[in-house]
């Protein structure tokens, strides 16, 4: 008998396949990245975070400093591995409109001519945001305040047009907490709710070709926040007023973890006829449990079509405005951590961690009883991600096996050999451990059973 005690982790979708035009495209794009960008390096597909998302038809992108743009390893690991950045700070109002109608481009048109020149997209961030604004446009009464902020968008935009790919046009304008209320700001304050509405039409005029999105965080799982960007949304939708897409920060800790309905909630957002992107992820942690965070991340977007790409919040965990919590794929010295490889896999893509998948096992006795025990093997992944594993247990005769869980045994001629494989629980990210079971009937031998080795996929 084989019974399922836990619910297995979430295999990588494998659904989606390449689609059309669009893989082409972005085939295409990368092939030109690669050719620019590494210096006639080989690149098989896949074996980098962009490659091995545009197979899936998505993008890889990082937030990018400029002023870390002169690093060696920092432009190396950001050329190598990401096909699309988003300027960290360099698009903000403060940084593009200090004082009213005076515009300085040069850090954020560095890293937008950058990007370009190596067939990497780019994500405009951000148009109208509460935060990192200039003191100027909290002066202004409500009539200037329209203007300011509707010659804010169309002067940036129209300096962009044609460049960037997607605008987060309004950021952040939801409160925490339960209320759903738009959150406290010169915009919300001065000009009421129709501030988003009005800024997205303006940006609209501004560039029609970029996709526009809302961007918020804390709206990842279903909750009262996020249910009031989803009203939001759909209301905009039903009276055609222009959104393309909306952002999910994806910010996660352990005390604001990886939601369980992360993807559901992507879904129900997407079936209002917009894209999703996760766009500012980063998750605080270390090892195997950050890498298992950020697989999840991976699946919850592989698991919805319009889920169009993924984008970390920085290159390197030592320039992360959350350094201490060590969040991102590669650390101080741009090493690949777990949380890289375990990202590259669930994308389907090879190499990571560069090592071969291995796995190892342990076995304790967890209940004795005088007729029977129960045992427990613990299948821990070595420093690739796997998909699947596989370990033979003999007892000896004639105690036999009474029943199983978490995993899905099979049985050699004599009936003392199992050879167990995953139910459900096969993919581990590297040094992620998943545990099964079984009971053994004595029948007069307390002998422990047998371990084989561990193969791993
Ligand atoms: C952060 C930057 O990473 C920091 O460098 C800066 O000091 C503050 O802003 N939500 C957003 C991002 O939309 O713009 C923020 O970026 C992080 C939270």
């Amino acid at each position: 008998m084989s019974t399922s005690m836990e619910p297995g982790r979430t295999r990588p979708n494998r659904r989606f396949r390449a689609r059309g035009a669009l893989v082409l495209a972005m085939a295409g794009l990368l092939a030109g990245a690669g050719a620019t960008a590494l210096s006639g390096s080989a690149q098989a597909a896949g074996t980098t975070l962009g490659a091995a998302a545009a197979d899936k038809g998505r993008y890889f992108g990082t937030a990018v400093a400029a002023h870390h743009l002169g690093e060696a390893p920092y432009a190396a690991t950001l050329d190598a591995e990401f096909n699309s950045v988003t300027p960290e700070n360099e698009m903000k109002w403060d940084a593009l409109e200090s004082n009213r109608g005076s515009f300085s481009y040069g850090a954020a048109d560095q890293i937008v001519d950058r990007a370009r020149g190596r067939g990497m997209q780019v994500r405009g961030h951000t148009l109208v945001w509460h935060s990192q604004l200039p003191g100027w446009v909290g002066g202004l009464g409500a009539s200037d305040l329209r203007s300011a902020m509707n010659n804010h968008i169309t002067q940036v935009m129209q300096h962009y047009k044609g460049k960037i790919a997607a605008w987060d046009v309004v950021n952040e304008a939801f409160q925490d907490g339960s209320s759903g209320a738009r959150r406290s700001s010169p915009f919300q304050d001065k000009l009421g709710n129709g501030f988003i509405e009005e800024a997205f039409r303006t940006a609209r005029a501004a560039d029609p070709a970029a996709k526009l999105c809302y961007n918020d965080y804390n709206t990842d799982g279903v909750n009262a926040k996020s249910n009031a960007v989803y009203a939001m949304v759909r209301d905009f939708r039903s009276r055609g007023v222009p959104i393309d897409c909306v952002g999910f920060q994806s910010h996660f800790n352990s005390a604001s973890p990886v939601p369980g309905d992360y993807r559901a909630n992507l879904q129900r957002f997407a079936d209002l006829g917009v894209d999703v992107q996760i766009t500012e992820l980063d998750i605080e942690g270390s090892g195997a449990s950050q890498a298992t965070s950020y697989a999840n991340v991976v699946n919850a977007c592989l698991g919805v079509s319009r889920c169009t790409g993924i984008t970390v919040w920085g290159v390197t965990d030592k320039y992360s405005w959350r350094a201490s919590g060590t969040p991102l794929l590669f650390d101080g010295n741009y090493t690949k951590k777990p949380a890289y490889s375990a990202v590259l896999s669930a994308l389907g893509g090879s190499g990571g961690g560069g090592g071969t998948a291995s796995c190892t096992v342990s076995y304790s006795r967890t209940n004795d009883w005088s007729d029977r025990f129960n045992g427990s093997v613990t299948v821990t992944a070595g420093s690739t991600a796997i998909t699947g594993w596989s370990v033979a247990v003999t007892v000896t005769a004639p105690q036999k096996v009474s029943a199983t869980w978490n995993g899905t045994p099979s049985w050699d001629g004599s009936g003392n050999v199992m050879t167990m494989r995953p139910n459900g629980n096969g993919a581990l990210a590297p040094g992620a451990s998943t545990s099964f079971g079984f009971t053994v009937m004595k029948n007069g031998n307390n002998a422990a059973p047998a371990l084989g080795s561990c193969s791993a996929s």
